[in-house]
């Protein structure tokens, strides 16, 4: 594989794929957390430091059918120049005359940041002929979006067989793979992985995979009702899959058979509705009277779930023990993220994905306290699935 740090870029027109893909305020477009540009930087730096030019590649939302200019890459130049400290020129579409125009002229340490992959259909089907046109704009590709490795769009992976011995990972995906590998090789014990948000469905593959690996799991958040309810518990009007309470008692059983340690929040900060003027108490977990819900952990959990963090040496974090947008059930993801930042102090190895989670850690002042808070949504989730990463293995295979 091509080492980034050797690669020689001088004159080159680089194809960089980023994800710039950042929350936006929804009606002035303003970027309101521009982590995963700064994310970027290293890499954008070091391809300018060596002679290159940058082509920017990116997506930003989910936009359906063609351009739509809430979804354009132009409400990221402003703060793209903020952060490289240059001028950034922007095509208004990723392929076609103007690219190609625009990115002929590139000169040695310009930037030219491309529109919206997105606005092709073919890019999200992962389109080789798209994939060519976009190609042959750069003399070489970079991949530094870990973010969007789990898809396989032209941009993030066909692209990359246009340049069989010119493409290689940039500084951020490797340390995103270095940091993701702390966890599932060498791992230090105990290990410990909380899982938390609202529903089982999208943490089932997770979970089953971390039985393999962890020491202990903790499992908060909406989902930890439906094992309560799995379990025989009344969960009054908490969340609930029912579909999953078979999924719920199969992950016990083989927990159990693994000796893996599964800890529920044996008691939840329960309400009266799902409101911030919610009338609220403590309340243990599987007794919860019809009319409550179970919106955040409560006192003794978090006092449990903190002493198992605290004596974890690895700590994986994806997923809020509680509704932390609202700040009446904000209280237990903020001390488990206390906690986590605590074991980090005390040398222990903690990662933090999964975009909330990473909000979360972010919101209450902690991403400086823990050893690595990833870029990566989906992408890290499906890593420690234990999917292979299309993005990452069409630029290893
Ligand atoms: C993300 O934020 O999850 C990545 O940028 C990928 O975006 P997507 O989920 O829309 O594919
Ligand atoms: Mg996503």
């Amino acid at each position: 594989m091509i080492d980034f740090l050797n690669y020689d870029f001088s004159n080159k027109r680089v194809l960089v794929r980023v994800d710039f893909n950042v929350p936006q305020d929804k009606t002035t477009y303003q970027i309101t957390d521009d982590k995963r540009i700064r994310a970027a930087l290293p890499s954008l730096r070091h391809i300018l430091n060596k002679g290159g030019s940058l082509i920017l590649l990116s997506h930003l939302g989910r936009p359906k059918n063609g351009p739509e200019d809430r979804f354009s890459l132009k409400y990221i130049v402003s703060q793209l120049q903020i952060l490289v400290g240059k001028e950034v020129f922007f095509a208004n579409d990723c392929i076609g005359s103007e690219a190609k125009q625009k990115s002929t002229v590139l000169q040695a340490g310009e930037i030219l940041l491309l529109e919206n992959v997105r606005f092709y259909s073919e890019e999200t089907a992962g389109d080789l002929s798209f994939a060519k046109k976009l190609a042959s704009l750069g003399d070489c590709f970079v991949n530094d979006a870990f973010g969007a490795a789990h898809r396989a769009h032209a941009s993030t992976t066909q692209i990359a067989s246009f340049f069989p011995k010119d493409k290689m990972m940039g500084l951020l995906l490797s340390t995103e793979i270095e940091n993701a590998e702390k966890i599932m090789k060498n791992t230090l014990r105990p290990f410990t992985a909380i899982v938390g948000g609202a529903k089982v469905s999208d943490k089932v593959l997770i979970v089953e995979n971390l039985l393999n690996i962890a020491n202990h799991i903790i499992i908060g958040g909406g989902m930890a009702y439906t094992f309560f309810k799995a379990q025989g518990g009344e969960i009054g009007d908490s969340l609930c899959e029912i579909e999953r309470l078979g999924t719920c008692r199969e992950i016990i059983a083989r927990a159990d058979l693994r000796g893996v340690e599964i800890h529920l929040p044996i008691d939840s900060k329960i309400a009266n509705k799902f409101a911030f003027d919610a009338e609220t108490k403590n309340h243990n977990s599987n007794e919860i009277p019809s009319g409550w819900m179970g919106l955040d952990i409560g006192t003794e959990t978090i006092q449990s779930f903190t002493n198992i963090i605290l004596n974890s040496k690895t700590i994986l974090w994806n997923g809020p023990m509680g509704v932390f947008e609202m700040d009446a059930f904000s209280s237990g993801t903020k001390a488990i993220a206390q906690a986590v930042a605590e074991a980090t102090k005390n040398g222990a190895y903690s990662l933090i994905g999964g975009g909330d989670s990473a909000a979360a850690v972010q919101k209450f002042g902690y991403s400086d306290q823990v050893s690595y808070v990833s870029t990566g949504g989906g992408a890290l989730l499906e890593y420690f699935e234990g999917k292979e990463l299309p993005g990452i293995s069409a630029i290893t295979n």
